[in-house]
């Protein structure tokens, strides 16, 4: 049977260090933990769709080392479809190198491996995959001209296309909005993709309005304890956020686009699955590490 959601995207190995505060440009600090956990923007989005109740498969690439295996068996413990998930050879897997503080932020250098040599080619083997799913989920930490070939190939079959715009350090291809269903950024990335400060609600919906006018359909702007701002063709809708004890914000807008992906491959409304995707994130964040944090759909039942 084929996945109803489709993930192309990157794998890392998250190398996560706990400390009080993050270290100043410089400076030798002590930490106080220190975690190998298995995560990755795209790797992490696939897990919360299946743990939140759709199928997925992911399309990516690991290196052939023992991190590459790990990541691998991570998401066939998920009952994720890997095969296509490609092990390149000579080449080491996607790292992050991650500090967290005592206040739950944290601070990540990513080194790509694997992930920067999947190509537009490694999609378009899998095109059935595309052709048999509802959503198709890209990121940002793999090579641009991949994540503009899935999009327009997604748009070209008629699926919802989401792009989740992270990293991101300026304003994507003029020629990428048309095909986005749901453009989904947080506060620094919507403020990267325009070039205005997004801090609060009124300036989102500013930045949502202009990306609208880009040509993305929805666009979603997740805002942390703020709550997440909708903005699409019947206006623009803010959701709160549940109040919760953030202890590691590490992966928290990746279980909110898989959530609010499996919510939609489940025949659930936007607003639904707006309000699922933030119960699912509050509570990845009072939990530590990428994967292990996200939640299943069980602990979401009322
Ligand atoms: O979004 C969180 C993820 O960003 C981490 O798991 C890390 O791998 C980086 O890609």
């Amino acid at each position: 049977m084929s996945a109803k959601v489709i993930v192309v995207g990157s794998l890392n190995m998250d190398l996560v260090a706990r400390a009080q505060r993050l270290p100043r440009a410089g400076e030798t600090l002590a930490g106080e933990s220190f975690a190998t956990v298995p995560g990755g923007k795209g790797a992490n989005q696939a897990v919360a769709v299946a743990r939140l109740g759709a199928s997925v498969a992911m399309i990516g690439n690991v290196g052939d080392d023992a991190y590459g295996q790990q990541l691998r068996q991570a998401l066939l413990d998920e009952q994720i479809d890997c095969q296509g998930v490609a092990v390149c050879p000579g080449v080491s897997s996607g790292l992050a190198l991650i500090v967290v503080d005592a206040s739950s932020q944290n601070a990540i250098v990513i080194i790509p491996g694997g992930n920067g040599l999947l190509r537009p080619a490694s999609v378009q083997a899998f095109d059935t995959l595309l052709q048999g799913a509802e959503v198709i989920i890209c990121q940002l930490e793999v090579p641009h001209e991949t994540v503009a070939y899935t999009l327009a190939r997604g748009r070209a079959l008629g699926k919802t296309v989401i792009l989740n715009p992270a990293p991101c350090t300026g304003p994507l291809p003029a020629d990428w909005y048309s095909a986005i269903d749901y453009l989904i950024p947080n506060e620094s990335e919507a403020q990267a993709l325009t070039g205005q400060p997004v801090t609060d609600l009124t300036s989102a919906e500013v930045a949502a309005s202009q990306l609208r006018q880009l040509g993305a359909n929805n666009v979603i702007i997740t805002l942390g304890a703020q709550g997440a701002l909708l903005a699409g063709p019947q206006g623009m809708r803010h959701f709160a956020a549940p109040v919760v004890q953030p202890l590691d914000t590490t992966a928290a807008g990746d279980t909110f686009v898989g959530g609010f992906a499996a919510a939609l491959a489940r025949g659930e409304s936007q607003e639904q699955a707006m309000a699922f995707g933030q119960r699912a994130a509050a509570l990845s964040v009072t939990r530590a590490g990428a994967q292990p944090s996200i939640p299943y759909l069980a602990e979401l039942q009322p």
